[in-house]
Parts: structure tokens; sequence; C-alpha cells
């Protein structure tokens, strides 16, 4: 024999070995094929091959191919996400039947809910995510009895979401965001009682519908996301039982009546979104979740003062949220758009974590905290349009990370300073009572592109300087 027969048969000997010890294996290795080429053989499952087959010998066990993990030998995980597959998912992937994990999410799929897998009775965690699955959510869905995760996101399912989900009482979570649903949400999802987060956002056709109560009853829940769905009514007043509550965001519906005073009671509370409803009355006074993060309760009809308590908040440390728009391009303290009053919580920038102090459009009086003076983090401080006076904190100006400061359509009062914040872009402080000389060191604002100081009370010359400024690109000064 020649060295490589003597080679091949070596080879071919361990592979039969392999082969005599687990033929289930083979049938497993035979429907993933069978499935690639149902998907057409889309290149991103090119090195899918048959190990065993002469032209494939350099190929590795299917055990090994990155989109599947085995356990003991059997196929137990299907990772197929982002894999350009736009052919459906075929019924005989139930021949999979010790599946526990499947996840086709980000692919082009477009079909109804594949029931086959109904027959994967061990699936616990099932991702078809940001596909263009259709038709309606199956009223026999309880089948899939063993899911503990679902995410059926971003998809085109309509109708109801049908009560039998409410029989999945393994679920820690659910997805079922973004989707063309019109019908109802089932209030049956208060039996899930496992669940540690609820995703429903982005339901835009929904029935308007109130935030059934009895969700609130789902104690171990941390993420309540049901942002855009046509929400309408008030929010529970037992709310606030919902002990371990995290991220509450109910944000852009059409909730109405006060914010129940329970609601900033759950004490692991870190982010509150409830910005762009039409919620009324006074602010909850009483604050115990004390990590709070992110609070924004902007454009609603709030009235009434800040609680004190919210100055007591100790990890205002903020977050950039870029999918909310305007709204948290800089998410902390928000509060713009109401009609609220009294003053600005002195202590809001204690540990001098602060990144947005965002109060626009209210009917807020006295001055800014001095805390803000020595507040670094600070990116953005927007006041415009309220009843503010006084002078600027001092260390506002030149606080180090400050870009934007909007001031205003407020008495504030002082003189401006020789020195601003070295990226401090836009400066608005119309309509106020800032007095004295535009400053000669308005040489060093190098970053500004909006400077606006129309009618206020300024004297003297305009600086050769201003005009120099290589970013700006706005200048008022008038009325002055
Ligand atoms: C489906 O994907 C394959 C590659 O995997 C591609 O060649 C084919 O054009 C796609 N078909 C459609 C309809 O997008
Ligand atoms: C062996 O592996 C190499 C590199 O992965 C590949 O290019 C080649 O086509 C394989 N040979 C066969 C016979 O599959
Ligand atoms: C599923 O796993 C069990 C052992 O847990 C095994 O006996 C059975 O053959 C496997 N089924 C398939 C289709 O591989
Ligand atoms: C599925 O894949 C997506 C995209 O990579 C990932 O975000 C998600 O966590 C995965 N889900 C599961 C259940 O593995
Ligand atoms: C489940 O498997 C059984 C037996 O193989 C088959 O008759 C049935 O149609 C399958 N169910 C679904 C929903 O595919
Ligand atoms: C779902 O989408 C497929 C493929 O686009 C289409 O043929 C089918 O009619 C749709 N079904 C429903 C119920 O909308
Ligand atoms: C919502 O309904 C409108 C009007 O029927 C439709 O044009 C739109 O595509 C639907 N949106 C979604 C996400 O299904
Ligand atoms: C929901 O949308 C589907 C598909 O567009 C439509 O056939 C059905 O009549 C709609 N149902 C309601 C209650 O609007
Ligand atoms: C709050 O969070 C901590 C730390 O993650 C956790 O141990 C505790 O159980 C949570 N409290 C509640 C009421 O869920
Ligand atoms: C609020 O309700 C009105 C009419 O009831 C509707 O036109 C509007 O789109 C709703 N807004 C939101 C954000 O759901
Ligand atoms: C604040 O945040 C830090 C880190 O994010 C955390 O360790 C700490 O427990 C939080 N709570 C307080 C009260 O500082
Ligand atoms: C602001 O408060 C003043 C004094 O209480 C009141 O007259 C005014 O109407 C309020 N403005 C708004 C927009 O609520």
């Amino acid at each position: 024999m020649t060295k490589t027969t003597i080679f091949l048969s070596f080879l071919l000997l361990l592979l039969g070995h392999a082969n005599s010890k687990s033929q289930l294996n083979d049938k497993e290795q035979t429907v993933l094929l069978k499935l690639k080429q149902h998907w057409h053989n889309p290149p991103s499952l090119s090195h899918w091959h048959n190990p065993l087959s002469l032209s494939h010998l350099n190929s590795s066990h299917h055990c090994n191919w990155p989109e599947i993990t085995c356990t003991s030998g059997t196929v137990t995980q299907l990772l197929l996400q982002n894999k350009n597959i736009n052919q459906t998912v075929p019924p005989f992937i139930y021949d999979l039947k010790n599946l526990t994990v499947i996840n086709l999410s980000n692919n082009f799929i477009s079909q109804e809910f594949p029931k086959a897998l109904y027959n994967c009775s061990k699936l616990e965690d099932l991702d078809l995510s940001q596909n263009y699955f259709n038709g309606t959510i199956p009223v026999d869905f309880h089948r899939l009895f063993g899911l503990r995760h679902l995410n059926l996101g971003a998809n085109n399912f309509y109708g109801n979401i049908p009560a039998s989900i409410g029989q999945l009482t393994e679920l820690r979570t659910l997805q079922l965001f973004q989707c063309a649903f019109n019908g109802s949400f089932s209030p049956e999802i208060d039996n899930l009682f496992k669940l540690e987060s609820l995703q429903l956002a982005y339901n835009v056709n929904m029935t308007a519908a109130e935030l059934p109560s009895s969700f609130t009853e789902l104690k171990k829940l941390k993420f309540l996301w049901i942002t855009a769905s046509n929400l309408n009514g008030k929010i529970p007043d037992t709310i606030g039982e919902m002990e371990a509550l995290v991220h509450l965001d109910l944000s852009i519906n059409n909730l109405t009546r006060k914010i129940p005073s329970s609601l900033f009671m759950p004490k692991n509370l870190s982010i509150v979104f409830l910005f762009r409803n039409q919620l009324s009355g006074e602010i909850p006074r009483v604050v115990e979740a004390l990590n709070i993060d992110v609070i924004d309760l902007s454009d609603n009809k709030l009235t009434g003062s800040i609680p004190d308590d919210f100055g007591r908040l100790k990890n205002m440390t903020g977050t950039l949220a870029p999918d909310f728009g305007r709204y948290s391009m800089l998410v902390e303290f928000q509060v713009a758009d109401n009609k609220l009053e009294g003053k600005l919580p002195e202590h809001l920038c204690d540990n001098g974590r602060l990144e947005a102090m965002v109060a626009y459009n209210n009917n807020i009086t006295g001055q800014l905290p001095k805390s803000l003076g020595n507040c670094n983090g600070l990116k953005i401080v927007t006041v415009y349009n309220n009843r503010l006076s006084g002078d600027i904190p001092s260390g506002l100006w030149t606080s180090l990370n400050l870009r934007v400061l909007i001031l205003s359509d407020n008495s504030f009062t002082g003189e401006l300073p020789q020195r601003v914040a070295r990226n401090l872009s836009r400066l608005e402080i119309n309509n106020n009572f800032f007095s004295g000389t535009i400053p000669t060191g308005v040489s060093s604002w190098r970053n500004l592109v909006v400077f606006e100081a129309s009618n206020n009370l300024f004297t003297g010359t305009i600086p050769r300087e201003l005009t120099c400024l290589p970013h700006l690109t706005t200048l008022f000064l008038d009325q002055n």
C-alpha cells in the first residue's frame, strides 16, 4: 500500500468507527443537510458538508459547525441568526427532536408561524425576531409549553396576541414588539408569573386599550416595555407593587390621569420613561427608588412642583438611548414640556454624575441649583421658557463636558464669563437680563457654533474677536 492509501484507510476506519458509535447523529446530520438544501444552499452555510463523503474528507463533524450545539452527541441548538435565509422553515425541522434552542433572528423568512415546531417538545428558547413571519399567532400556541424565552418581535404577525400565551407558564421573557398586531393583547399574560421581561412596544396598530391592572401581579417582572402601542386610560395604581421592576417604559401612548403615587416605590427601579403621554396632576412625592438613572416625564400635562425627593437620588448617571429620538438624546433628568412649578431640586448633582438637565417649557421658578456649578458630567442644560432667575452658578460656564447651554426666556441676571467650557457649541440666552459687555475673552470660545443673546441688557461694543470664531454660524445680539 502507498502512504496515501494507508492514510485513507486509517481515516475511513476512524470515521467508520465514529459512524457505528452513533447512527442517530448521522440521521440528524441528514436533516441538517436537507435543511441546507431546502434553503437553496445559502453561502452562509457553505461549510455544512457530510464529512463522510469522499469529496469532503476534511469537513468537520456537524457538532463542530459553528451554528450547531450538540449535547451528548445530539443536536440541541440551532443558531442561525443573520444567515440570509430567505426560504421557509420546513416541517421536517422537527426531526431534530432534541432541540432546546432555535435562533433564526434577522433573516428573510416569510411564512406563517411554523407549527411543526410544536413537535420539538424540548424547545425552551425560540427566537424568530426580525423576519417577515405573518398571519396570526396560532390559538393553540400553548403547545410550546416548555418555552422559557420567546422572541417574535419585528415581524408581520397580525390579529390578537392569543389568550393561550397565558398558558406558557415557564416563560421568563416574552418579546412581541414591533409587529402588525391589530387586535388586543391578552390579559392572560398575567398568568406568566415567572416572567422577568415583557416587551410589547411599537405595536402601533394595536386596538387602544388600558394596561391590564392584573399585569402588576407579575412580581418577578424587571423589564416592562410598552412604548407606542396605543395604551390609554390610567397607569394601574398597583404599579408600585411590581417590586422587581428595574426598567419601566410606557412612553408615547395616550395614558391619562395622575402618575400613581406608588410608581417610584420599587427599590430597584432604574429607568422610568413616561414621556409623550397625557399624564396630568402632580409627580408623586415619595421616591424609594434611590438608584434611578433616568427619569423622562417630558411632554405630558404634569403640574405642581418637582418633588424634593428627586434630589436624594444617588445614581443619576445617565445613559445614551438614541432609539428614543429627541427626548432621549441624553436621558437623565427630563421633565420638559409640562406645566411644572416650583424649583429645580437642589441636590440633583451632588454626586457630580448628572449628564443632562432638560426642563424647558415649564413654569419653574427660583435659581439654577448650585450643585450644577460643580457637575463635570453635565453635557446639556436646557431650561428655556421657564421663570428662572438669579445668576448662573459660576462653575457651570466652564463645566468640563458642557456642550449645550440653553437658558433663553427666563429672568437670569449677571455677566458673561471670560471663559466657557472648551466644547460648548450652543449658547442661547435670549430674553433674559444678562448685562455688562460681551467679554474680549470670547476669542477663546473656539467651538461655539450658535450664540444667541438677543434682548438682554448688554452694553459696549461687539468685540472683533467674536467675528473670528471658526465654527460660528449663528449670532444674534439684537435688542441690547
Ligand atoms: C435568497 O438568497 C440567496 C442566497 O442565499 C440569493 O441567491 C437569492 O437571490 C435570494 N432570493 C431572494 C428572492 O432574495
Ligand atoms: C478542505 O478545506 C479547504 C479549506 O477549508 C477547502 O478549501 C477545500 O475545498 C476542502 N476540501 C474538500 C475536498 O472539501
Ligand atoms: C435525543 O436525545 C436522546 C438522549 O437524550 C437520545 O436517546 C435520542 O436518540 C436523541 N434523538 C435524536 C433524534 O437524536
Ligand atoms: C439570537 O440571535 C440574536 C442576534 O444575534 C441575539 O441578539 C439573540 O440574543 C439570540 N437569541 C437567542 C435565543 O439565542
Ligand atoms: C408532529 O409529528 C407527528 C408525528 O410525526 C405528525 O403526525 C404531526 O403532523 C406533527 N405535528 C406538526 C404540527 O407538525
Ligand atoms: C404570508 O406571506 C407569504 C409570503 O409572502 C404569503 O404568500 C402569504 O399569503 C402570507 N400569509 C398571510 C396569512 O398573510
Ligand atoms: C398599521 O396600519 C396602517 C393602516 O392600516 C398600515 O398602513 C401600516 O402598515 C400598519 N403598520 C404596521 C406596523 O403594521
Ligand atoms: C387585521 O389585519 C389583517 C391583515 O391586514 C386584516 O385581514 C384584519 O381584518 C385586521 N383586523 C382588524 C380587526 O382590523
Ligand atoms: C434588587 O436587586 C438586587 C440586586 O440585583 C437583588 O438581589 C434584589 O433581589 C432585587 N430586589 C427585588 C425586590 O427584586
Ligand atoms: C391618542 O389617541 C388619539 C385619538 O384617540 C389618536 O389619534 C392618537 O394617535 C393617539 N396617540 C398615541 C400616541 O397613541
Ligand atoms: C450606584 O451605582 C453604582 C455603580 O453603578 C453601584 O455600585 C451602587 O450600588 C449604586 N447605588 C448607590 C446608592 O450608589
Ligand atoms: C405660570 O405661573 C403663573 C403664576 O402662578 C401663572 O399665572 C401662569 O398662568 C402659569 N403659566 C403656565 C403656562 O402655566
